[in-house]
């Protein structure tokens, strides 16, 4: 079949909803999942399809919703009393609408373009004047039912609605329906308040449609697509499925991970194949990570872009830091924002850097907060060693280390300092002046060793 041209339909997402059953503040479709919010997952493979027309159906939380809505350049349409998903569709501005019409219930994580593409091509293969999308599932729960008579779809009953006996039917209506603009305008109009909930339910245009001998279909698509969030089990259900998709797509890549189930990698990261991730790995954000990596067990990036063949040891917590080539990071390294690690630099146990840019093969393996500060390559920096970068004028001073310097163990650098490149510092010292090229600084109370202290 030809291509589908998506400038000629209108596609609707409901999201005014307010998302009782979340039992949250924030409005369900802004809840992510696996690091993407709903509604920016659906709005995503709309986009990706070509679809000019896009709508977003707000209501509660719209202050909230509304920005999310813009960044992808659809339009907002405000549904302002809350009276049920027909009652979302009728806000939707239909005058200016486009012939052919896709709507979607806000709160489905997982529709996908390629499928709503082939059901869009189902669709107009059979004709159809009005199709609802359903799905064949497990467990229906409070998912509204898919009735038929003498083989040809009749209804859908709502499951709070349902007898004992429709409950058992497992194929349900996934909230997503392709039909005609006409369509709408004649039924919605003529749709009433649901006594019980006092909703107008879009469900029922598909009654209206078949009592008028319009060509209606069931077209069945998967359980992903037809999964909904209405409660936080679900969200983490959906959460679930995200992360177990994205270590399933990655290892089909060559990226060895050792325990899928308890590896969590949001949707935007990348990681090369080779890169070996131990459990407990949480990766975050718009991460990448390199080739033939090691990941060791519990460590969590966030926002980070790592090169090949680093090694991060276990429990380290990463977060908007480049490392380049060869770093080794942890056991229990802590790189905050703008930490910048050289090639085959070494970032030890215990060790604290913000606003750091640490040279190629710089050493500082142990016990040190490194804060606004610019090493150069080669350097060693002992253990305990402190960039004292905030004063008592609460501003934040730079430390400028240059190239090939020892900085001693327990050396405290009272910002702004410079140590320049060759130079020395004694273990314990307290610097607060420049040390020149080679130099070495001593800055320490001299010893003195009092004989015969100890009576025996
Ligand atoms: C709906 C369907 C049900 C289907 C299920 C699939 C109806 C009556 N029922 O039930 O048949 O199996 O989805 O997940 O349509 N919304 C608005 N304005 C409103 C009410 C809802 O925009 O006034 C939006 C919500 O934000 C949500 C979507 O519509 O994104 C669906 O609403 P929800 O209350 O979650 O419907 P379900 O009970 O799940
Ligand atoms: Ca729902």
């Amino acid at each position: 079949m030809s291509k589908i041209d998506y400038s000629k339909i209108s596609v609707i997402i409901l999201a005014a909803g307010k998302g009782t059953r979340m039992k949250s503040n924030l409005p369900k479709v802004l809840h992510p999942v696996a690091g993407l919010p709903i509604l920016y997952r659906t709005l995503t493979q709309i986009k990706s399809l070509g679809v000019k027309d896009v709508r977003v159906v707000v209501g509660h939380g719209q202050k909230l919703v509304e920005p999310l809505v813009n960044n992808f350049r659809a339009k907002v349409c405000i549904q302002k009393e809350l009276n049920g998903t027909a009652g979302a569709v009728m806000s939707a501005d239909l005058n200016s609408a486009q012939d052919n019409i896709i709507i979607l219930n806000g709160d489905h994580p997982f529709i996908r373009a390629k499928e709503l593409d082939d059901l869009i091509k189902k669709h107009i293969n059979q004709n159809s004047e009005f199709s609802v999308i359903t799905s064949v599932v497990k467990y229906p729960g409070d998912r509204g039912r898919m009735l038929y008579f003498e083989n040809k779809p009749k209804a859908i009953i709502e499951a709070k609605d349902a007898s004992i006996e429709t409950l058992k039917i497992k194929e349900v209506n996934t909230g997503m329906y392709i039909t005609k603009l006409n369509l709408l305008k004649k039924f919605l109009p003529k749709l009433t308040t649901h006594a019980n909930s006092k909703e107008l339910y879009f469900t029922e245009v598909l009654s209206l449609a078949v009592e008028s001998d319009c060509k209606v279909s069931f077209l069945k698509a998967s359980n992903d697509l037809a999964f909904g969030v209405n409660s936080q089990e679900d969200l983490a259900i959906a959460t679930g499925m995200a992360f177990k998709n994205k270590n399933k797509i990655l290892m089909s890549k060559g990226v060895v991970i050792l325990n899928p189930k308890t590896t969590f990698i949001e949707e935007l990261v990348e990681v090369g194949p080779g890169t070996v991730i131990y459990p407990g790995a949480h990766l975050k954000g718009k991460t990448a990570i390199g080739c033939f990596c090691v990941l060791e067990p519990n460590v969590f990036i966030n926002s980070s872009c790592v090169e090949n063949s680093v090694q991060i040891k276990m429990g380290s917590y990463i977060e908007s830091s480049v490392l380049k080539e060869k770093a080794v990071v942890g056991p229990y390294a802590h790189l905050r924002p703008e930490s910048h690690i050289g090639k085959s630099a070494k970032i030890g146990n215990f060790v604290e850097t913000k606003k750091a840019i640490i040279g190629d093969g710089v050493k500082a393996s142990h016990l040190s907060y490194l804060g606004d500060v610019t090493i150069g390559a080669n350097t060693n920096i002992g253990c305990g060693v402190v960039t004292c970068n905030y004063t008592l004028n609460k501003t934040k001073e730079k430390t400028i280390i240059g190239s090939n310097v020892f900085v001693g163990s327990n050396t405290q650098l009272i910002a702004p300092v410079e140590l320049k490149n060759k130079s020395c510092t004694a273990a314990g010292s307290v610097i607060n002046k420049d040390v020149p090229e080679k130099a070495l600084a001593v800055a320490r109370a001299k010893q003195i060793n009092k004989e015969n202290f100890k009576k025996d």
